[in-house]
Formats: structure tokens, C-alpha cells, sequence
């Protein structure tokens, strides 16, 4: 793990301050801790976030899609609210996400619910709320075959409480619109008694500032409920936000009006946004979009919400050079657009995978008449305020596209981002080159090309002035460390280990390397740029090695989808174990595969130098064994064992240097490269036989909730071993426990609940918990091994 360069990055990017807090009352506080959850018949006490489908055991025989673990089924979670002196406040819950059909009820009374797993919303408890204890309870009915990726079971992001006064902001109340230094805020009120009078006043001040930099009042004679207040303000040499210097102001908005008054929060940032012949412009400053798309769940933690882990992702993609993030294919949790606007990415928001054709039996389809328009609305009022949203993504590769009388379903999605928020493009990820000559590219203001980058020229001569990009790239797969003889090796030769080769030249038929992919950007001024599938290796969706005939919906083309059939049929259904994707840039433990320095080196101005395979093959003596160098310098020469294999000039726009007639002998691979004059060195051996283990935590990010082990397994040198595959087991000793284990190996059932794991080629994660203040300390243990022990420091 690069753990140092991160902490420099984080450094960089600013203390993390409490999330939760971009556009709310100050009131809200977090209803996280001590729900009784019921499933099954059986009932335990837990806090939120939660994601039951990881707590359980991989079984092989669930489809591979699910990520083979049982996230579906009904349950309960109930906790119990005291109220003292309620007099004439109002008792709101907010619900960042719970998967799915949650209801909820107070004291046995139904109050509301909202169906889809990925939305935020709304319960006024204030009608059903009596003095001393209210039961709150919230149901969940979460049916199989609902999603193509593991959606995760339960209440897996955050829930809020607000006890407020009767007049104050409305939910989600506030927007702010700027323009260069102008800032525009409209203030919506809510009254739940008379009409009354009172004032509206907003302070601005910057993210971390004491000191208001702006402040406007405004008296409302009637304040009545929904009535809208607009506020001016000039921030002169305001510090505007891009990814590079993601600058933060926040609105501090008190309400007043009789005996009620309320303070609400509007984190906001003010850049401009243009989009011209050659691409996007923020603040005037070109910008390319180096964009990936991101699942909802953080590997072994599931779908439960947690800012630690995903403080780690991101600083990884960072550091990669990735300024884009789109989240597909569902809104995500608020604090990861937080997390964007304080660490510079952009962001293509997106509402659904589906419309009303369905794609699974059970997915959004059953609820898109009576909920899209209520989805699309409470997506765009809830994260208009997030500089890092600079599209509304309205769905992606739905089978709507090939059907023109249901084009108006794209029309009407736009028409709401717009009526919420004219400042924003509306966009989709599409995958049928027909629609993108039909009306439906008029449906949105910015296409959206899912693995299509050979349109990219026909389409912008057809459309000139259109913007568009490449919503959804590459697809290539592959699993860390596995390298696979001779080069070109298929996929299908592969299968017996259900792995795939790591020389990044396997796509999916759908797909294109990242090579083919860029050729066409580069060509294309116009296009935007990418986002890549996937920055992280996600549960479910172990394309090629989907295990049942659920892998069709992945062909959208007839002929394409006979082949697959008669191929997946004659095979009989495949029986893999693979539980998650091999799509990652970085795998499901969050360890880099091979590609992270390809992209690097593109997205980068930094040196970069990359080699691959590694160079432990024995019984490859003598046989040929390519050396591939991921690098953005000049040239670069190649030594084996000191011999020279002849130096390699870098084209323009070519990240990838290649000896492929190297002959394997074990020892020493040396690549000396220069650029702009500078020499750079890379070394990688052939290590000895795994002697030790070592345990490194990463530091750097998060705020001690949980803790990151890396586990590696080394010779006697401390050269990683890149084979190993050890047997490891783990001890804890004081106030902490073991959340999870895995070592990014897609095929591995080992429970992530566990105490012990097999390395995945000389790696493997701990997620560790503080229960408590004091010394933790874990022990790795494997036969034939050195142990070894770290302390954390539990504060
Ligand atoms: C796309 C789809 C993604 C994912 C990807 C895998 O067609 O939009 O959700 O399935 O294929 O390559």
C-alpha cells in the first residue's frame, strides 16, 4: 500500500470534520446506535449503519450476481425514542437509505415509506410522537432478484433525528445557485402551525472560517408552510472549488418567527461550469474527465455506509489521478458526495439502473410508475448544493432506448432535474448505438456512450455543439497478481481457476483495453472523457464467470445474446465460486491491481513506473515470458539480470512498453527509464520462499472507528511474496475485534466474518474495531511462518 503518499494527500485535502452536515438543520442529530434488529425470529441489539448480507456465509450455490451471500429477506428494526415536554415540536426521521420497502411505524401506527433501497427521505414522526417512550420501528422487505450487483439487506446508511421548532427551513429547503462571485440562495420555509411572522437571516462563512464573509436578512411578514425566500450575497475573491482546490463556504441560515427558531447548514462551493468545442470547462480551466464508476458497496463491509472506508477509496483514486466519480448506478449515500466536495472529484449523480422494461423480476420496474418521478425529484432537491454534482444522470443502459414511444420517460426525467435545478445537464448512460441517432439523444443535454468510443466522431459531426463522453469504458478484468501464458491466453482457457490474467489485455466482448479506449479520446477534443468500469472491485457481477444464465442481460444485441445463450447452455450452467468482480482497478480489499499505474501514468504528470509480471516462475525457465512497463517517461530500457533487452521509445499518448520475446531466468528485472532528462529506476526480483509475515496499519484518513491491517507475506529479504497463498489466522488481544477479512480474491468463500483468511498472492486486509479505549493487538499467525504483532492505538 502507497500509505505514506497518502497521508501527504491527505494532508493536503484537509482535516476531516463530521459528515452529515452539508445541507441540514444544526439540530439534526444522528439516531444511529442501539436498534433492536429482528430477522428470522431472531432479535440482537445493533447499531446503524448495517448491511446484513455480509455478516453471513458465502454459499456457493447462490447466483453469482448476488455476490453468493443471502442479502434478501424480511426484518425489523425497532428502538425506542423518549420524549419529555414535547409541546408543539416536530419530530422528524431522515433515512439515508435502507434496502428496501421500508415502512415505518410509531407506536404501531404506520407513518410512511419509501421502496426504493437507494433513496433519502423523510418520516414526520410529529402526529404519532406522546410524552415518554415512542416505539420507532422500521420494516424491511428486501425480495430476491431485485438487483444485477449485491444490493446489500437492511438499514445500511445513516438515520437522523430532528426535533425542531414549528417554523424553521423545510426539508432539503435550501439551494444555492452561483454565478463568478455572485451567491444565490433560495430558503424554503416550513410552518406547521399559524401563519406568523418572522425573519430569515444568512451568515457565509468559509468552510473552516469563524468569521461570516457575507450576511443578508430578510423579514417575512407571513411566514406560511413552503413559502420561498430569496437571498443575495457578493463574495468578493471568493475561493472557488475544482477538483484540484476543492474551496467549501457554508450558509449558516436562522430562522426566527415567534417562540420558533431554527439553523440550518448549506455546505456549498461556487465554480463555473462551461462546456465548450474541446470539453469542459471548471473556472475557466480546462478540465478532462478521468472519471470511474463506483458501486455502492465497500468490499467486505457490504453496503453499510462507513466515511473510514471510503476516506480510503477515494484518497486511492486520488492519487491515481481520477478527478470523476459516476455513481452507478443509483444515488448514493450523502456523505460520499461530501467526501467529493472536500477532496475534488466531480460527480455524475445518478437516479436508476432501470425504468419500467425491467431488468430483473423484482428491480425498479415494479415501482417506476408510481415512485420515478418521486425518486428522480427527491435525488435532485437532496444534492443541488453539492459542487461535486455536475450531472444529473437520469439511467443507464435502459432497454427504453431501443423503444420510441417511451422516449417521453427520458423527457420527463430531464424536465424534473430541470424544474429542480436549471444549472445542471441532464445525461444517461447509453449502450445502443441505434438510440443515439434517434430522439433520445435529445432527451438528455449530455450523452452518455456505455463502451461505444468509435461513435465518438460520427456522433459529434452529426451533433455539433452536443455534449458527450464516455459514461461507461473499458470493462477490462482482471485479478491482482495472476499472470497467464502465452499472452493472449482466453478467458475460457482460464476457467478452471475462475481467474483472469493481469496483463490487462482481456475485456469483455463488450468491452475495449484501456488503450483502444483512449485512442478514441485523444481523437475526439469534443468527448469529455471517461469513466471507467469500475474503480473498485465490487460484490456480485463476476462477468466472465457468472455462474447462471443471468448473464444474458448483459447482451442487448440479438445475435450477441443467441451466441451467449447456446454457449452458457451447452456448458450447462457454470458452477463458479466467484462472489465478486473482476472489473476493479483496485480489487475488493483495496489493494491496486496492475492497471492502477497504466491509468496513472495518463492521468498523471508524476514519473510513473510500473513493471509487470512479477518474477517468481519457476519452471518457466527458459520458456517466454513478456515484461510489460506501464509508464509515462520518454523511454526505457529493459535489463534481465543485468543483459540489456533493448530500450523501448514511448509514443505519444502510449503508457504501455512492451518486451514480449523476454525469455525467463530467474533473478533480477531492472527498467531504467528517463524523462525529460531524469533517470528513474524500477526493480523487482525473484524473491526467496515466504519466511515471514508482516502487519502494517494504514494511517492517514478516518477518525479511529476503524482501522485498516495490511497483512503481507514476505522471504527473508522482506520482498513480498507474490505467489504466496498462505494460511493465515488472527488473534486480538484488548479492546478491539475483527470486523472483516479479505484478500481481494474473487474466487475465495471464506466468510468475511472471519478470523482467518488465505493470503491472495502475498497479500491480504483485517478490518479491525475498537470496542473500546486502550492497546489493541492483532497477531497474524501461519504454519511455517514467522508471526507478527501491531498494536493500534484505540483512542
Ligand atoms: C454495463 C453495465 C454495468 C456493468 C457492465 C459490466 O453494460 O452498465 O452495470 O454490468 O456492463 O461490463
Amino acid at each position: 500500500m502507497k500509505t505514506k503518499s497518502l497521508t501527504i494527500l491527505l494532508a493536503a485535502v484537509g482535516t476531516l470534520l463530521t459528515l452529515g452536515l452539508s445541507a441540514q438543520p444544526v439540530s439534526r442529530t444522528l439516531f444511529n446506535d442501539g436498534w433492536t434488529f429482528t430477522k428470522d425470529g431472531v432479535s440482537r441489539v445493533l447499531d446503524l449503519p448495517h448491511d446484513w448480507g455480509v455478516e453471513g456465509d458465502f454459499d456457493i450455490s447462490y447466483p453469482s450476481e448476488s455476490g453468493k451471500l443471502a442479502w434478501w429477506g424480511k426484518a425489523e428494526y425497532s428502538k425506542t425514542l423518549n420524549v419529555e415536554g414535547k409541546g408543539s415540536r416536530q419530530y422528524f426521521l431522515d433515512i439515508d437509505g435502507a434496502m428496501q420497502w421500508a415502512k415505518v411505524f410509531c407506536n404501531g401506527e404506520y407513518v410512511t415509506e419509501w421502496p426504493y433501497g437507494y433513496a433519502s427521505w423523510q418520516a414526520d414522526l410529529t402526529p404519532f410522537i406522546k410524552e415518554g417512550e415512542n416505539e420507532i420501528k422500521v420494516t424491511i422487505d428486501n425480495p430476491e432478484e431485485s438487483s444485477r450487483w449485491y444490493p446489500g439487506g437492511g438499514i445500511y446508511r445513516n438515520v437522523w433525528l430532528t426535533v425542531a421548532d414549528p417554523v424553521g427551513v423545510a426539508h432539503w429547503g435550501t439551494y444555492v445557485t452561483t454565478e463568478g462571485e455572485k451567491v444565490n440562495l433560495e430558503v424554503t420555509l416550513r410552518n406547521a402551525g399559524e401563519a406568523v411572522g418572522g425573519k430569515v437571516r444568512t451568515e457565509i462563512f468559509e468552510y473552516d472560517g469563524r468569521k461570516a464573509v457575507a450576511s443578508a436578512e430578510t423579514v417575512v411578514d407571513t411566514i406560511r408552510d413552503g413559502i420561498v425566500v430569496n437571498e443575495e450575497f457578493l463574495l468578493k475573491r471568493a475561493r472557488r472549488w475544482s477538483p484540484e482546490e476543492p474551496n467549501l463556504y457554508k450558509a449558516v441560515t436562522t430562522v426566527t418567527a415567534g417562540d420558533s427558531k431554527d439553523e440550518y447548514v448549506t455546505v456549498f462551493g461556487l465554480r463555473d461550469l462551461e462546456y465548450k468545442e474541446d470539453g469542459l470547462y471548471i473556472n475557466s480551466e480546462k478540465t478532462f474527465l478521468k472519471g470511474v464508476c463506483l458501486h455502492h458497496d465497500a468490499g467486505a463491509l457490504g453496503a453499510a455506509w462507513n466515511t473510514t472506508a471510503w476516506t480510503r477509496r477515494l484518497l486511492m483514486l486520488k492519487e491515481m489521478g481520477c478527478n470523476a466519480i459516476r455513481t452507478s448506478h443509483n444515488p448514493p449515500a450523502p456523505e460520499l458526495l461530501e467526501l467529493c466536495d472536500r477532496m475534488g472529484f466531480v460527480v455524475l449523480d445518478e437516479f436508476s439502473d432501470t425504468w419500467s422494461i425491467p431488468k430483473r423480476k423484482n428491480g425498479y420496474a415494479v415501482l417506476f410508475e408510481n415512485w420515478f418521478e418521486k425518486d428522480m425529484a427527491a435525488l435532485v432537491r437532496r444534492d443541488r448544493n453539492h459542487p461535486s454534482v455536475i450531472m444529473w444522470s437520469i439511467g443507464n443502459e435502459v432497454p427504453e432506448q431501443g423503444y420510441p414511444d417511451k422516449y417521453w420517460i427520458a423527457y420527463r426525467l430531464t424536465e424534473i432535474c430541470h424544474e429542480l435545478d436549471p444549472t445542471r445537464l441532464t445525461t444517461v448512460g447509453s449502450d445502443n448505438p441505434w438510440a443515439s441517432e434517434q430522439d433520445f439523444r435529445n432527451a438528455v443535454d449530455a450523452y452518455g456512450f456505455n463502451y461505444k468510443p468509435h461513435l465518438y466522431a460520427k456522433f459529434h459531426e452529426a451533433n455539433p455543439g452536443k455534449v458527450y463522453y464516455g459514461s461507461e469504458t473499458e470493462s477490462t478484468i482482471s485479478s491482482r497478481g495472476v499472470y497467464m501464458f502465452p499472452l493472449g491466453t482466453t478467458v475460457e482457457a482460464a476457467e478452471q481457476d475462475f481467474q483472469v490474467c493481469s496483463y490487462d489485455l482481456h475485456t469483455v466482448p463488450w468491452g475495449q483495453i484501456p488503450e483502444q479506449e483512449w485512442k478514441f479520446e485523444d481523437e475526439n477534443p469534443a468527448c469529455l472523457g471517461e469513466f471507467v468500469w469500475t474503480g473498485y472491485d465490487y460484490l456480485g457481477e463476476p462477468t466472465p464467470y457468472n455462474s447462471d444464465l443471468t448473464i444474458l442481460s448483459n447482451f442487448h444485441d440479438p445475435k450477441s445474446l443467441e451466441r451467449a445463450k447456446k454457449e452458457l447452455e451447452e456448458k450447462g450452467r457454470i458452477s463458479s465460486p466467484s462472489r465478486s468482480s473482476y472489473f476493479g482497478i483496485i480489487d475488493l480489499a483495496g489493494f491496486p491491481k496492475d492497471r492502477y499505474w497504466l491509468y496513472q501514468a495518463r492521468w498523471t504528470e508524476k514519473p510513473v513506473l510500473h513493471v509487470l509480471p512479477h518474477w517468481n516462475w519457476a519452471g518457466r525457465e527458459g520458456e517466454v515470458t513478456p515484461v510489460h512497463v506501464y509508464t509515462n517517461c520518454d523511454k526505457a530500457e529493459l535489463f534481465i539480470n543485468g543483459k540489456s533487452q533493448g530500450v523501448r521509445e514511448r509514443a505519444d499518448k502510449q503508457y504501455r512498453l512492451r518486451w514480449d520475446e523476454v525469455v525467463y531466468e530467474p533473478g533480477n528485472v531492472k527498467v531504467i527509464a528517463w524523462k525529460d532528462g531524469k533517470k528513474y529506476i524500477e526493480n523487482i526480483g525473484t524473491t526467496k520462499a515466504p519466511k515471514k509475515i508482516t502487519l502494517e496499519v494504514e494511517e492517514g484518513f478516518g477518525d479511529g472507528d476503524i482501522f485498516f491491517v495490511d497483512v503481507r507475506i514476505e522471504d527473508k529479504k522482506g520482498q513480498m511474496v507474490p505467489t504466496a497463498c498462505n494460511e493465515l489466522r488472527f488473534k486480538i488481544k484488548g479492546p478491539g475485534e475483527i470486523v472483516a477479512v479479505d484478500s481481494g480474491d474473487a474466487t475465495c468463500l471464506t466468510p468475511f466474518r472471519s478470523d482467518r483468511i488465505a493470503a491472495f498472492n502475498g497479500l491480504s486486509s483485517v478490518i479491525i474495531r475498537p470496542t473500546g479505549k486502550g492497546r489493541i493487538v492483532l497477531t497474524a499467525e501461519s504454519d511455517g511462518l514467522k508471526k507478527a504483532k501491531v498494536r493500534i492505538r484505540s483512542k
